[in-house]
């Protein structure tokens, strides 16, 4: 029998500060209904030097470890996905794993490529146990970022931070992945870069938009391809894309997950082979789709819209959101994810949610994590944003968290958990 690989629990970690969306948009002389309903931001996560992210790694790995009770003497990969490393040479991996005294038996190493690294990561583990490799170990990924724009630039109201960690086994009660099934897209575009030694991207934003619609155009179409070849979905009265009970997407903003789905509907209108809308411009409308949207997006947007982009963790703080509020509803059903990362890379996989996700999810307790945040004004964001990268603030860490405490001789410390 085909092992089931996939992944079995997940926990987030945010920065302890956030920044009300509306306050940001009238601070800059904005209308907030372009903030709000242009965007579809409601707050932005902040965070001060102290909470980096190796921080929000470890505290988010702790916490998946603390909350799900994981025998940490039976993972035997941490990976890190992120945007956002600290050395060119030294992994966060090896911080994580000495703050979390890991068992010294254990691959680690971090994955980059932009937003995609995070799931460029996951694919790894996911492969490694699949193929036996693990021998019945589990893996640890974790995704964290801190998205950085700058003061008053076009990026500046979809920036945030914070990370996710996720536990890959072979006991998938969140989400057991179509391993194979994946479709990928890459292409040579420079449409966000941080060149070394930059703490704010550079972004070329509407371009960025084009370049991650056309690359989750191919990407979805070459999981279709497998999927329609397997039977998971076909091409009857409804279409393919609309077989798969949720679809999650990369969220750089919110309402680039309504572009998203857009695209991937005109992928299959496009492509159907029976009648389908009369003009391209009726095609363009179906896929503008609002009951489709509202029926297999909206509903994972809830964190994203609360913590703003996460980089390599905003597709899992999607999944995270989703089985939040529907875990137990979407038990069985099969799912699909989009991952983008500039550059640029898109992939398409799915899954299918298992019967424990609301139960694992509930031990995430999301509603407490962001419940204990501090809505700050706009005057403290830009004094936290312009503190230098090596100043942390010196604040005791809380219970069950990390925070970088100093950088003496280039070296980092941290204080915590
Ligand atoms: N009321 C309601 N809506 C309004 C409005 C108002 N008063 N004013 C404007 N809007 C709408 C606009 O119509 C637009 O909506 P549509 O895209 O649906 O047309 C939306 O608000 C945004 O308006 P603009 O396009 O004029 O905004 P902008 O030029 O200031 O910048 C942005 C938008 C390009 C996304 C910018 O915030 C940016 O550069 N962000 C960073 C880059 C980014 O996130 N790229 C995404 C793809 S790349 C990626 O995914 C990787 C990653 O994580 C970075």
């Amino acid at each position: 029998m085909k092992k089931r690989v996939g992944i079995e629990a997940l926990a987030v970690a945010v920065p302890r500060r956030y920044v009300d969306i509306e306050d940001l948009a009238r601070a800059r002389g904005v209308d907030p209904a372009k903030f709000t309903a242009g965007l579809g931001a409601k707050e932005m996560a902040v965070n001060d030097p102290g909470e980096d992210s190796v921080s929000l790694a470890a505290t988010a790995a702790a916490r998946l470890i603390k909350q799900q009770g994981v025998d940490t003497s039976k993972v035997g990969m941490l990976v890190v996905g992120t945007e956002t490393g600290v050395d060119h040479s030294k992994p966060i991996a090896s911080h994580v794993h000495g703050l979390l005294k890991l068992p010294r038996s254990m691959r680690t190493f971090d994955s980059q490529h932009a937003c995609y690294g995070g799931t460029a990561g996951l694919m790894a583990a996911v492969e490694w146990i699949a193929s036996g490799a693990g021998a019945g170990r589990s893996a640890l990924v974790v995704c964290t970022d801190i998205a950085r724009y700058g003061l008053k630039t076009a990026g500046e109201p979809t920036q945030g931070g914070g990370a996710v960690a996720l536990l890959v086994s072979e006991t998938p009660d969140l989400l057991a992945m179509d391993v194979g099934l994946n479709g990928v897209c890459t292409s040579d575009v420079y449409d966000f870069w941080r060149p070394v030694g930059r703490r704010e991207a550079l972004v070329d934003g509407h371009y960025s938009i084009t370049c991650y619609l056309d690359a989750m155009a191919g990407a979805y179409r070459g999981w279709r391809e497998r999927a329609l070849e397997q039977g998971l979905v076909r091409w009857d009265s409804t279409l393919p894309s609309e077989q798969l009970a949720r679809i999650m997407y990369h969220v750089p903003f919110c309402k680039m997950a309504r572009k998203a789905h857009a695209q991937v509907r005109l992928c299959d209108l496009e492509d159907a082979q029976g009648p389908g809308p009369a003009t391209p411009e009726a095609r363009d409308e179906a896929a503008k789709s609002q009951a489709s949207y509202d029926a297999q997006v909206a509903k994972s947007l809830g964190l994203n819209a609360r913590v703003g982009n996460v980089y390599t963790a905003s597709l899992y703080l999607a999944l995270a959101g989703q089985l939040h509020a529907e875990g137990a509803a979407l038990a069985n059903q099969r799912v699909g994810l989009l991952s983008y990362g500039s550059g640029c890379c898109a992939e398409f996989y799915s899954g299918v949610v298992g019967e424990k996700a609301a139960e694992r999810m509930a031990r995430a307790d999301l509603d407490t994590v962001l419940a204990k945040r501090e809505r700050v004004s706009v005057e403290e964001y830009e004094r936290l944003m312009n503190l230098p990268y090596d100043a942390p603030e010196a604040i005791a860490p809380e219970p069950g968290t990390f925070r970088l405490a100093e950088i003496h001789e280039h070296r980092r410390k941290y204080a915590g958990a």
